[in-house]
């Protein structure tokens, strides 16, 4: 574990760097692999919207990119700029792709760090 709080500022601090011209939505995402290395990522807009990643799949996606196809997720931080909100439910899927049930997921509640379980996240994910 890397420590919640720590997690979250790293979220905090990639999540300035967001292309977020259409939204003004900046978020970013801090991820800490089982195997130990930290990864973050921010949301990426574009013109045509639907084109847009989020943070957390932006986060994941380069994890998997330097880790390789066995990359697990130890705990996720999300945080958005002057917003306070869990991982959208398109990035719920593509987290427990690459996590357990018991995985911490942290983000903001007035302030504060709370963290849900990925289970409490998405019961019933998908899975082939
Ligand atoms: N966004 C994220 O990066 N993560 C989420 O979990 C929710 C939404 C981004 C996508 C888009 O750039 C902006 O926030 C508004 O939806």
């Amino acid at each position: 574990m890397m420590g919640a709080s720590a997690l979250l500022v790293q979220a905090t601090t990639v999540a300035a760097k967001a292309y977020a011209p259409y939204s003004h939505f900046q978020v970013g995402c801090a991820l800490l692999t089982a195997q130990g290395n930290l990864f973050t990522g921010c949301n990426v807009e574009n013109a045509s919207y639907g084109l847009t990643i989020c943070a957390e799949r932006n986060t994941i996606f380069h994890a998997v990119a330097e880790e390789g196809p066995g990359m697990k997720i130890a705990e996720l931080a999300v945080v958005a700029l002057g917003l306070e909100f869990p991982p959208c439910g398109g990035c719920r899927q593509v987290i427990a792709e690459f996590a357990g049930p018991e995985t911490p997921i942290w983000f903001l509640r007035d302030g504060k760090p709370v963290s849900m379980t990925m289970a409490e996240l998405l019961p019933a994910s998908f899975r082939l």
